[in-house]
């Protein structure tokens, strides 16, 4: 018998050998029985000898202790989109600029798949996975390292004896369609929420604070590109380089292909369109992009997007099905929404069963009615919308409809303000879809984050009258909420600790929580900020509130009719009374410099919302400098739309690329 060391090792390289073979070989040699039992073997030996076990043996996937949630991860070199496309002129067009700017009359690309999933940035130095985090705004992200890691796609240490010191790989998580079905089976059978589509599953999957619930989705992943390499020759093209990734050991999905001009772009196009429905996985379109790398870096970047690569979509798709009814939806500050409830059509991945008409003036300038055959349209993740009636099979007895003049829930009066596009119910607190709407907002994650609380229960607990606002949450206890429809004892333990869990929180996500009109989670981080205390908040007057950064008058008279009510004032006590609590501190000045001394930044492009000089200003205010081109001396580089070569100069020297928000993110984080 061999060592053990020698034996797990053994283990270990022939359990990657065999994940290569089936996720990027797509050619298996043994079948998942075998591959159990070498894994089973390999689990024993770790049992026994605990000191040989490595963060990267494949028996580490199964995910480590849950987080309380995730830090954020700046990309070294931004997560920037595509531009999109969607006909044969768009597509000629992209060709036509890619040639005018390289002065050649016929271009090679790569054509490939656009994977219907989440971006994500994967880094790995010395050959090991060290840091995964999802694309975020484009510069920050989250780190998903833990999560990732369980993803048996995902390879832990990259391939060969010739791996680079530091590669960041960027590419698709998603979910095959085989996959997201046993999935929702299995929640099913569990009683449990299933997922609309592979995608939400995925997203729902990777963002997953505990990593072992990760762990049992059979997350996939597709690699289309590189960010950073570092000690190693990248190959000359972009075709060569996806080999590359595939030679490393990451999955790189085979429907990718080197094509010329427009007209190869266009046929590969109309050949992926027809095979779609064959592929294991969703996607949207298909991405084409300049083959040759040093074309790429000639034609740059425009704003946010390469100039040498386009996303070329597969159109929304759309179905006709007919009108049953039109209700009248009311939300948390009472706006009162048309919906149109459909007879069930299966559209862009989903069965689509109602789709929001807007307002009552949308719904009159479609001229929608009960009885109507309609199109709908459904792309990506896009709320479901009805595009237009067919005229021709509008039955007889077709009416208009009217907008109620009473709230259908709880029948107070309804009003539309002049110049305004949307009807209020007028019940306000006594509401119980505005109460229902508000309870919702409330547990929302961004708000004091109580899982499980979902419109079901919140349903149950609004109409059998054992909650009527936020406070009455903290009276619950596990036999009322287990006595409820639909809840074992298990779940209504799950709910009680989530509720309780709620209780430590910020100022900032409570004001958020209360759900005033007119106050997002920016404003109530302002406003937290700026009083420090709940108490000075609710003291503070209208004058003193327009002090706020960005609070003007609409803002600041909601905020004091809100704590003017006597019922909401009652229900701040309750929640205070009920155990929910946050720091509080002393209210803070806005800083007036110093924060970014002895940071060199550079502006470029054209930054949304202000203009170069005050720009300039604001970072000097704050103590930083301000240069005209980009060394390694710079430190941050704030682009905007159109910005060029100065952002290629960054991308290429590794320096941070930021956004005007995330620089009034920085001077505010003081
Ligand atoms: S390349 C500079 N290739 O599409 C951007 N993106 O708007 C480089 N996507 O969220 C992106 N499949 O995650 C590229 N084969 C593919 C892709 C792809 C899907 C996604 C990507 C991003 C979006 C681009």
């Amino acid at each position: 018998m061999s060592e053990p060391s020698v034996r797990i090792a053994e283990l270990r390289g022939s359990l990657a050998d065999h994940g290569y073979r089936y996720y990027v070989l797509d050619a298996p040699i043994i079948d998942d029985a075998g591959y159990d039992r070498l894994f089973a073997e390999l689990q024993a030996l770790e049992a026994e000898h605990p000191e040989l076990v490595t963060a990267d043996s494949p028996t580490q996937r199964v995910g480590g202790a849950p987080l309380p949630e995730f830090a954020q991860v700046r990309h070294r070199v931004p997560m920037l989109s595509l531009n999109n496309g969607f006909d044969a002129a768009d597509i000629e067009g992209f060709d036509r600029r890619v040639r005018e700017g390289l002065g050649i009359d016929e271009v090679a690309y790569i054509a490939e798949l656009k994977f219907d999933g989440l971006a994500i940035s994967l880094r790995y130095e010395q050959g090991r996975f060290v840091e995964g985090a999802t694309r975020g705004d484009g510069f920050t992200g989250e780190d998903v390292t833990a999560n990732l890691r369980t993803v048996q796609a995902i390879p832990l240490r990259l391939r060969g004896d010739d791996v680079p010191p530091v590669l960041e790989v960027r590419g698709e998580v998603l979910l095959f369609r085989r996959d997201f079905e046993r999935m929702n089976d299995a929640q099913r059978e569990a009683g449990d929420k299933t997922f609309v589509n592979p995608r939400n599953a995925a997203a729902g999957s990777l963002r997953q604070l505990d990593p072992r619930m990760t762990a049992k989705r059979p997350l996939r992943f597709f690699a289309y590109g590189v960010a950073e390499v570092e000690g190693a020759t990248v190959p000359p093209r972009h075709s060569m380089l996806l080999d590359w990734l595939a030679d490393l050991g990451l999955p790189v999905n085979a429907g990718r292909r080197v094509v010329r001009g427009a007209a190869g772009l266009l046929a590969y196009y109309a050949e992926v369109q027809s095979n779609r429905a064959a592929l294991p996985f969703d996607i949207d379109g298909v991405v084409y992009k300049v083959d040759d790398l040093a074309q790429q870096r000639t034609l740059g970047f425009v704003a946010r997007a390469p100039r040498f690569a386009i996303a070329h979509k597969f159109p929304a798709e759309e179905a006709t099905t007919t009108v049953a009814g039109i209700e009248v939806q009311v939300g948390r500050t009472g706006a009162m929404t048309p919906v149109a409830r459909l007879a069930p059509v299966f559209v862009g991945g989903v069965t689509v069963t109602n789709a929001t008409l807007h307002n009552e003036d949308e719904l009159r300038r479609k001229d929608i009615r009960v009885g109507d055959t309609v199109v709908v349209r459904r792309a990506g993740d896009v709320i479901p919308e009805v595009v237009a009636v067919i005229l021709e099979r509008r039955p007889a007895d077709a009416r208009e409809f009217v907008m109620p003049l009473r709230c259908p829930v709880c029948e107070s009066p309804v009003e539309r303000l002049e110049g305004e596009a949307v009807a209020r119910c007028t019940g306000g607190f006594f509401c119980g879809a505005q109460r229902k709407q508000a309870l919702l907002h409330f547990a929302s994650r961004r708000a004091l984050d109580i899982e499980g609380l979902g419109e079901k229960l919140v349903d149950q607990l609004v109409d059998a009258d054992r909650v009527r606002n936020a406070a009455d949450l903290y009276r619950l206890d596990a036999a009322t909420l287990a006595g409820l429809d639909r809840m074992g004892e298990k779940s209504a333990q799950n709910v009680v600790v989530a509720i309780d869990r709620s209780r430590d929180t910020t100022l900032e996500r409570f004001v958020y929580a209360l759900g005033i009109r007119n106050v997002g989670e920016a404003t109530a981080r302002d406003l937290a900020r700026h009083f420090g205390s709940l108490d000075a908040l609710m003291a503070a007057n209208e004058a003193a509130l327009l002090e706020v950064p960005d609070v003007g008058p609409i803002v600041a008279r909601s905020i004091r009719l809100f704590f003017d009510d006597p019922h909401n004032r009652e229900i701040i006590s309750g929640l205070r009374a009920g155990g929910v609590h946050w720091p509080e501190g002393p209210p803070r000045e806005t800083p007036r410099g110093g924060t970014l001394t002895g940071k060199v930044f550079v502006l470029t492009g054209t930054l949304d919302g202000m203009s170069r000089d005050d720009a300039k200003a604001l970072v000097e205010a704050h103590g930083g400098k301000v240069s005209g081109s980009v060394s390694k001396k710079t430190h941050f580089v704030v682009a905007g739309a159109d910005a060029g070569s100065k952002l290629v100069k960054a991308t290429e020297l590794g320096i941070p690329v930021i956004g005007l928000d995330e620089l009034r993110r920085m001077v505010e984080a003081a």
